[in-house]
């Protein structure tokens, strides 16, 4: 059956504004679209009535850990993708720092086809560079793109040796697959939690250098020159990296890169003094010189794409404290309203932009089909509210994660319905949520 969804908010990208639509999708895909003054025929049809709700293309998450398979205490794919839609993504990667890691095709498969059967979204797993992600030997990168990995990573890790990278880079190339690159040297890291700044100052704190990243992106620069492979950045978070990047893009190198929310709007000198685990992750909150050097970057097209690099743990590993706890915040349910809310309702971004870096961007940067309404096009799309704003409140989430820096935070730009190949996945009615399973 064919769905209108009617009186939504569509973002005209020449002028800007908002107008309103209704448009029908139909098996699967978007089939027409009228203009607010025009009555569809529903009849026969589902209608949602979207009651001036914005409509925006699925948004698409580059950069996720999903933890399954052997991390399911953390997160699991249903859980995952439970707490994608709500975040109002269609289309997430995971990172293959999985137990097993996903470093053999039989894994791959496995993601894929548990994706398949309980995830909401779509599921496009990356695999790893190195076995067990330990540097030494490289996978069978030919097998894992034949189970389904759509480029390759060591994501946790930066891969060490410059000559494996190379080899990596060059087999990626022969199949026509990124490289995608956790960037840390770990002779400059030696154990820190913090960014070597005000806070780690402050407490005496051994710091992580913004070298420590800006030295392999610029060695992978000129190793993606040497093979001509697309080379990928995660999670930029320093000025240097943004000049690298911005530096080898002009010499014409096939290099792209992303950016976390988080990067973005905090620094290191917002984490707290009762040193909460909550604000650990890593790359970790850099300087406000970086943090602006960020956002000039994604400004200016250097950083293509916004993801989130959800990474759930539990509690008891949070609780650890600053220095013993894992790295890693959760993403999904607050990168939106956050962005939203801190950039464009303050009048630093147009819409448009920030909506073009969570989804045709993303599709651009690794050839996807999705990130457009154009008709034709896959029925992925999330509809949001744009005018309530509400209180960060982990309790709510679907992430099985609590860790997260932002709790308390009033944010406006909330997803309230998000419709994945022409089904509502999630949907949230006068407070009532429920997923293609019924009543959360
Ligand atoms: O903060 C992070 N968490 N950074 C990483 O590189 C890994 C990730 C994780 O797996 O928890
Ligand atoms: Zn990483
Ligand atoms: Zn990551």
């Amino acid at each position: 059956m064919a769905t209108w969804i009617i009186n939504a908010s569509a973002v005209n990208p020449v002028t800007g504004s908002l107008e309103k639509k209704h448009v029908m999708v139909s098996q699967g895909q978007v089939a027409i679209w009228l203009d607010g003054t025009e009555r569809p025929d529903t009849e026969g049809c589902q209608v949602i009535d979207a009651m001036g709700k914005l409509i925006s293309p699925g948004l698409i998450d580059m950069h996720v850990h999903l933890r399954e398979p052997g991390f399911e205490y953390k997160e699991t794919i249903r859980s995952g993708t439970q707490s994608a839609a709500k975040g109002g993504f269609t289309a997430i990667a995971p990172m293959p720092n999985t137990r097993p890691v996903t470093d053999t095709a039989e894994t791959v498969r496995l993601v894929v086809e548990k994706a398949a059967h309980e995830g909401l979204v779509r599921v496009l797993p990356y695999a790893a560079i190195t076995k067990n992600e330990l540097g030494r030997e490289l996978t069978d990168f030919s097998a894992l793109k034949e189970a389904g990995a759509i480029g390759f990573t060591d994501d946790g890790v930066g891969v060490q040796n410059a000559q494996m990278m190379k080899n990596a880079m060059a087999l990626a190339k022969s199949l026509d697959r990124p490289v995608i690159a956790h960037c840390e040297d770990d002779s400059l890291v030696e154990g820190a939690a913090v960014t070597e700044g005000a806070f780690a100052r402050r407490h005496g704190l051994k710091g992580i250098p913004n070298e420590s990243e800006a030295i392999h992106v610029g060695r992978d620069i000129l190793l993606a020159e040497a093979t001509g492979v697309h080379y990928h950045v995660c999670h930029v978070s320093t000025e240097q990296s943004v000049r690298l990047i911005r530096h080898g893009k002009s010499a014409g190198v096939n290099v792209t890169s992303e950016v976390c929310p988080h990067h973005l709007v905090l620094s290191d000198e917002d984490i707290p003094d009762s040193m909460d685990a909550n604000w650990k992750m890593n790359p970790p909150l850099r300087t406000p010189r970086d943090v602006e050097a960020c956002i000039r970057g994604l400004e200016d097209g250097t950083i293509d794409i916004i993801v989130t690099d959800h990474a759930p743990h539990s509690a008891e590993e949070k609780a650890r404290g600053l220095e013993r706890a894992p790295f890693g915040i959760i993403g999904f349910e607050t990168a939106f309203p956050l962005l939203y809310t801190k950039f464009v309702r303050t009048g630093r971004w147009t819409l448009d932009f920030l909506l073009r870096r969570m989804t045709a961007d993303p599709a651009r940067v690794f050839g996807l089909p999705y990130g457009t309404l154009e008709p034709g096009a896959p029925a992925d799309l999330t509809l949001i509210d744009l005018e309530n704003e509400r209180e960060v409140d982990p309790e709510t989430f679907l992430t099985q994660g609590r860790n997260t820096p932002f709790t308390g935070w009033k944010l406006y730009g909330w997803p309230t319905m998000t419709m994945v190949d022409g089904e509502v996945v999630w949907t949230e009615q006068n407070g009532i949520e429920s997923d293609t399973r019924g009543v959360i």
